[in-house]
């Protein structure tokens, strides 16, 4: 008898993405991908990476490979890091995860049942829209401003319309998909309004440390008063996405339920990754990376705005980040970026259409460029490229 499998209600919120299957056929080693959001591979640590494993093993032995609890000394190292950036921490605050998709999962497991309302911004990450609305959410969208970030009058709007939200999460630096940064004003009316209000506030930072132009800014954490505010952080862009570690910083308490959370989930991240992270962290080799990885980010973003002037400076906007590895690209209202995606891979360029990141349809005129991951002296010609398939449809 052929299997008929009855599958959870959850299992089916989770949206297919359409454009990855399209991507994973776009394999052609002469596409230009522009579409991807990964840290470039060429300069992942791999040598450096290996000593640490190497060292962990032969130094900590079995202590290396066995089941543990979260690795002390790396939650030490994390609490120190977020107390230098403002946020006062101990390794008490700090539970360490398999990454910030963990992290939004967790916090969603944590405040949200089935059925609640969920605020996020309207153009966002997918993986934000995967744990809330995942989790049988209602979502209440909230817009963006392309200079200032997540709108704050529409924030307090949400939080005050009935049903009351039970969890709000924003991106505050070099936003998944838009680029932008938000304004340390906004910032600090953000903490306000989960305090006033008394909603659970997650800022989605996997990006801060990748600035090149200027201060990395106070997190929205810094600005919490009485813990409403949760800060999640990641080793994926800085380091190596493959380490799957990250980790949230919140009050102990709320640490030790979401701790109790996850041990359901997958128990614990992995011991040998968490030490030999620790031990890249303590040969000070994350900023010696950081370093490298900046300038390299800086000089592909300047050469994808160049080209990007170059070639669509007539018709487009678009943003202009001082680091991350993304920019949001929009386009005159008659183009559509999901109709023409088709058309770009044939012309061996591929992009991501601003669409897929919409919780509320429309964006169809925008699209999402990632710099971070293509060899810069391809960059120009991938956009020569988008520019003869936009031209087309003028
Ligand atoms: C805004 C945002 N949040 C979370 C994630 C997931 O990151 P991680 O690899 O740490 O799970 C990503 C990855 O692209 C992201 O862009």
């Amino acid at each position: 008898m052929a299997a008929v499998y009855t599958y959870s209600e959850e299992s089916t919120h989770v949206r297919r993405s359409v454009l990855r299957e399209l991507l994973a056929h776009a394999v052609d080693p002469n596409i230009i991908s522009l579409a991807t959001g990964l840290p470039s591979s060429q300069l992942l640590p791999v040598e450096r990476f290996n000593e640490c494993v190497n060292t962990v093993v032969s130094r900590d032995g079995a202590r290396a490979l066995q089941y543990s609890p979260q690795f002390v000394p790396l939650r030490e190292w994390i609490a120190d890091y977020m107390t230098r950036r403002g946020v006062k921490s101990t390794p008490d605050n700090i539970l360490i995860t398999n990454g910030c998709q963990h992290g939004l999962t967790l916090m969603s497991r944590l405040f949200l049942n089935p059925g609640d309302t969920a605020v996020v911004e309207q153009v966002t990450f997918i993986g934000i829209e995967h744990a809330t609305g995942g989790r049988g959410a209602t979502l209440r969208p909230i817009p963006s401003d392309l200079d200032t970030g997540a709108d704050m009058d529409a924030l307090e709007a949400a939080f005050k319309q009935e049903p009351h939200p039970k969890l709000a999460i924003i991106i505050p630096d070099f936003h998944n998909p838009l680029g932008i940064s938000i304004t340390p004003e906004k910032r600090q009316r953000a903490a306000q309004l989960a305090n006033t209000y008394g909603i659970p506030l997650v800022e989605d930072d996997p990006y801060s440390p990748l600035r090149f132009i200027g201060d990395i800014p106070q997190p929205i954490k810094s600005y919490d008063t009485d813990g409403f505010v949760f800060y999640l952080g990641s080793f994926s862009k800085i380091l190596a996405p493959g380490v799957r570690c990250g980790w949230i910083v919140g009050p102990s308490e709320v640490i030790r339920n979401l701790e109790r959370l996850r041990e359901a989930h997958d128990l614990e991240t992995s011991t040998l990754i968490q030490r030999s992270i620790t031990e890249f962290l303590s040969r000070g080799w994350l900023e010696e990376h950081l370093t490298q990885l900046n300038a390299a980010n800086h000089l592909r973003r300047d050469t994808l705005l160049a080209a990007l002037d170059n070639h669509l400076g007539q018709y487009a906007t678009w943003t202009e980040p001082e680091g991350g590895i993304f920019i949001w690209v929009t386009l005159p209202e008659q183009i559509d970026t999901w109709d023409m995606i088709k058309e770009a891979i044939d012309n061996k360029v591929v992009y991501i259409p601003g669409g897929e990141f919409s919780v509320v349809g429309g964006y169809r005129n925008t699209m999402r460029l990632n710099f971070s991951n293509v060899a810069n002296d391809k960059i120009a010609e991938g956009i020569q490229r988008l520019a003869a398939v936009i031209e087309k449809r003028l």
